[in-house]
C-alpha cells in the first residue's frame, strides 16, 4: 500500500509538463555558459606581477648615485620569495621578547660545554675584556680577504668608526650599513657622502617589522629593546631579518662579512642565520654581543651559538663575550 501525498503528485505532474522546456533551456544554458566562458577568457585570469628581484649588479646601482634611500620593502610582498623558514619556532621569554630555543637540538656533550659556558661567563667576561682592550684593532684587521668585488653588512653603523676603519683598508665593492636611529644615521651620510660604495640605510633589522623611539638627546647607542613608546621621541624603523636578506638576494650573492654590533639585533640574526640555511651564504660573521636588557637568556644563547656556528663555520679571533669573528670552513 502506498500513499503519495497531495504536493508530490502536484510535483510529479509539473514535472511531465514542463520536462521537454527545461530540456531546451539547460542545452540553451550550456551553450550560453561556453560563450560567456570565452568572453571571460580573453581577459588573463592570472595577473603575474613583474618583481623586481634584486641582485649584485642592483645593489651596484643603488651605491652609484642612488645611496641613501631605503629600499622599497613592501612591493610584490605577495610574490616575493618567502626565504628560508627557520627550523625551530621561537619561544618567548619573562621579557615578551622572542628567542629560538636550540636546547633541544644539542647533545649531551654541547650541553655539557653550554652549562659550563654560562657558568663561566661573569669570570670570563671580566677577563676578555681586559684582553680585548689592548686589542682593539683586530675586528677590522682580520679581514684581509675583503676586495674590491666583496659584500659587506654592517648592522649599527653608529658613528662610523667600523665603516671607516674597513673601508679605508679593503675598499669592498659594496658596504651596506645599517642604522635606525636618526641622528647617527645623519653621521653616517654626511662621512661617507665620497664613498660611493658605502650604502646607509636609516632602519635597522630584527625578528619582525616594528617601529621604536627613543630620545635623540641623551643616547650614546640605542636598543631596539628599550621600547619606550614616547610619541615625542624619534621613531626609528626596524625591518624584518629575512625580508631585508632576500631584498639583498644573499641566497643568491653571498655575504663575505656580515658585523654586528647592534645592541641585541645580533641574536635576532644569529637566531635566523643558525636555524635555516641563510648561514651557507655568510662568509665570515662577526659580532658584539650584548646583554641588554630585555633580551631572552642573552648568555645562554651566546653559549649555544658557540657550538652551532662550528658546524660551518671556525674561529677567526675571539674575546669570549665582547668580540668574534667567524670564517666558512
Ligand atoms: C607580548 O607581545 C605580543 C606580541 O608583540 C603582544 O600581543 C602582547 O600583548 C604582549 N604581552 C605583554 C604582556 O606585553
Ligand atoms: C676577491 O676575493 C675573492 C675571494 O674572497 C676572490 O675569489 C676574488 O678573485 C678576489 N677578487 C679580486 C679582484 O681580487
Ligand atoms: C619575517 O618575514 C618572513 C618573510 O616574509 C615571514 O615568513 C616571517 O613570518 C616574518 N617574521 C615575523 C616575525 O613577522
Ligand atoms: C610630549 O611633549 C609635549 C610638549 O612638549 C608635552 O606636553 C608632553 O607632556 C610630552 N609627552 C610625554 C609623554 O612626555
Amino acid at each position: 500500500m502506498s500513499k503519495q501525498y497531495p504536493g508530490h503528485v502536484l510535483f510529479l505532474n509539473h514535472f511531465k509538463r514542463t520536462s521537454m522546456n527545461t530540456v531546451i533551456s539547460a542545452v540553451f544554458g550550456f551553450v550560453l555558459c561556453l560563450l560567456v566562458q570565452n568572453l571571460f577568457y580573453t581577459v588573463p585570469t592570472m595577473v603575474t606581477p613583474t618583481c623586481p628581484t634584486v641582485d649584485k649588479a642592483d645593489v651596484d646601482r643603488i651605491t652609484s648615485g642612488r645611496s641613501y634611500t631605503d629600499p622599497d620593502f613592501s612591493d610584490c610582498q605577495d610574490n616575493k620569495h618567502p626565504g628560508y623558514i627557520p627550523r625551530y619556532p621561537r619561544r618567548r621569554c619573562a621579557s615578551n621578547n622572542t628567542y629560538t630555543d636550540f636546547g633541544g637540538t644539542m647533545t649531551a656533550k654541547q650541553t655539557a660545554r653550554v652549562n659550563t659556558c654560562v657558568l663561566n661567563f661573569e669570570s670570563d667576561k671580566k677577563r676578555e675584556l681586559d684582553l680585548a682592550i689592548h686589542d682593539p684593532s683586530i675586528r677590522w684587521s682580520s679581514h684581509r680577504y675583503l676586495n674590491k668585488s666583496s659584500f659587506v653588512i654592517e648592522a649599527g653603523g653608529h658613528n662610523g668608526l667600523d665603516v671607516q676603519e674597513l673601508n679605508s683598508r679593503y675598499q669592498p665593492g659594496t658596504y651596506v650599513v645599517l642604522e635606525p636611529v636618526k641622528k647617527f644615521f645623519h653621521v653616517l651620510t654626511k662621512k661617507f657622502v665620497s664613498s660611493p660604495n658605502v650604502v646607509v640605510y636609516n632602519f635597522g633589522i630584527d625578528v619582525s617589522d616594528g617601529v621604536f623611539y627613543m630620545n635623540d638627546e641623551n643616547n650614546d647607542a640605542a636598543s631596539i629593546f628599550d621600547k619606550e613608546q614616547n610619541k615625542n621621541n624619534t621613531e626609528s624603523r626596524i625591518v624584518n631579518a629575512t625580508i631585508f636578506f632576500e631584498k639583498m638576494s644573499v641566497r643568491k650573492n653571498d655575504v663575505d662579512l656580515i658585523t654586528l654590533n647592534c645592541e641585541g639585533c645580533e641574536y635576532a640574526v644569529l637566531d635566523l642565520l643558525l636555524s635555516t640555511d641563510y648561514i651557507r651564504h655568510f662568509r665570515n660573521i662577526q659580532f658584539q654581543p650584548h646583554n641588554t636588557q630585555g633580551i631572552c637568556y642573552s648568555v645562554q644563547r651566546y653559549c649555544w651559538y658557540q657550538e652551532l656556528l662550528r658546524k660551518t663555520h671556525r674561529l677567526t679571533f675571539q674575546y669570549k663575550f665582547i668580540w668574534e669573528s667567524w670564517s666558512r670552513i
